[in-house]
C-alpha cells in the first residue's frame, strides 16, 4: 500500500455521504484512492473539493463527477463555509503556508464538530539512498532539505517532525499518529526517487563544484537500480485529529 492509500485508510470513510475537502491536492491521487476506496467499501461521499491554487488534477479525477475541483489560495481563508465538512486532507502542504497553526485553525474552522482532520507530511531530512559515497549523500540531503525549491515561496524539510506539536497547539484532539517509510527500489525519471533526487540538483544549482559532484551522483544511482542494489525511501508523519464535539 503506498502513501496516497494510507491516507485514505485513515480518512475513514465509515458512511456514504461525506462531504470531504484534499487541501493543495496537486493531480489528486489521494482523491483518487479515497474514491477508490469509497467505490469497494460502498461509502460512497457525497462530494470531494480537490483544492488547489493550480489546476494540475489530472483528467480521470477531473472529469469524476464526485470531484469537484476548486481554485483557492490557501494562505486566505478556506472557501467553505464553517462546519460544512466531515473530513479535511492536507498532505504535503504544511511546509509551503506561511503560517501552519493557522492552516489548522481554518481546517478546525470548516470542519463538523466530530469531523476529521488527517494532517500529513513527509520528513524529507529523512530521505535514505542508497548511494556508493555516504558523505556525499549526507551533504546532498543537507543541501536539500535547506533549500527552498523554485516551485515554492517556502519549505521546511523537517515538517514531518513537527507536526504534533502543531497539533497540541492546535484546538483539535489528536486521534493517531503513524509513521512509515515505504521501500522504493526504481528510479525511473518520474518515480518519487527520481523527483527528489531532480531537488537535490536543483539545490546544487549555484554552487558548481558541489553541482558537478551532485550530476554524478545521481548517475550513480541510475546505475545502482539498473543492478538491483538502489533503494530510496523517506518517513511520511501522519495524524488524524477530531474537532471536538
Ligand atoms: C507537494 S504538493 C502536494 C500534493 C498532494 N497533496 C500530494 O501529496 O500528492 C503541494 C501542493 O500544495 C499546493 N499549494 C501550495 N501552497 C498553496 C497555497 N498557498 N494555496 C493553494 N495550494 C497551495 C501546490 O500547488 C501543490 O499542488
Amino acid at each position: 500500500m503506498g502513501r496516497h492509500e494510507r491516507i485514505a485508510e485513515l480518512v475513514g470513510l465509515d458512511r456514504p455521504g461525506l462531504e470531504i475537502a484534499d487541501l493543495g491536492t496537486g493531480p489528486g491521487r489521494i482523491v483518487r484512492a479515497l474514491l477508490r476506496s469509497a467505490t469497494a467499501n460502498g461509502t460512497e461521499p457525497k462530494r470531494v473539493h480537490a483544492v488547489d491554487s493550480a489546476s494540475s488534477l489530472d483528467d480521470d479525477v477531473l472529469n469524476d463527477a464526485r470531484v469537484r475541483s476548486l481554485l483557492a489560495d490557501l494562505e486566505e481563508p478556506l472557501p467553505f463555509a464553517e462546519a460544512s465538512l466531515d473530513r479535511v486532507i492536507s498532505l504535503n502542504v504544511a511546509e509551503h503556508v506561511a503560517d501552519p497553526l493557522e492552516h489548522l485553525a481554518e481546517c478546525h474552522r470548516v470542519l463538523r464538530p466530530g469531523g476529521l482532520l488527517v494532517l500529513a507530511h513527509s520528513d524529507w531530512d529523512t530521505a535514505l539512498f542508497a548511494s556508493s559515497d555516504d558523505a556525499l549523500t549526507r551533504l546532498l540531503v543537507d543541501r536539500f532539505v535547506s533549500t527552498v525549491p523554485g516551485f515554492a515561496e517556502r519549505a521546511d524539510g523537517f515538517m514531518g517532525r513537527k507536526l504534533l506539536s502543531l497539533a497540541t497547539r492546535s484546538p483539535f484532539e489528536t486521534v493517531t499518529v503513524d509513521t512509515w517509510a515505504d521501500p522504493h527500489r526504481r528510479f525511473d525519471q518520474g518515480s518519487v526517487s527520481w523527483k527528489v533526487a531532480m531537488g537535490v540538483l536543483a539545490a546544487t544549482k549555484d554552487d558548481p563544484e558541489l553541482a558537478a559532484r551532485a550530476v554524478t551522483w545521481v548517475e550513480g544511482l541510475a546505475a545502482l537500480a539498473a543492478q538491483g542494489r538502489f533503494l530510496f525511501t523517506v518517513t511520511d508523519v501522519a495524524l488524524v485529529l477530531r474537532r471536538p464535539e
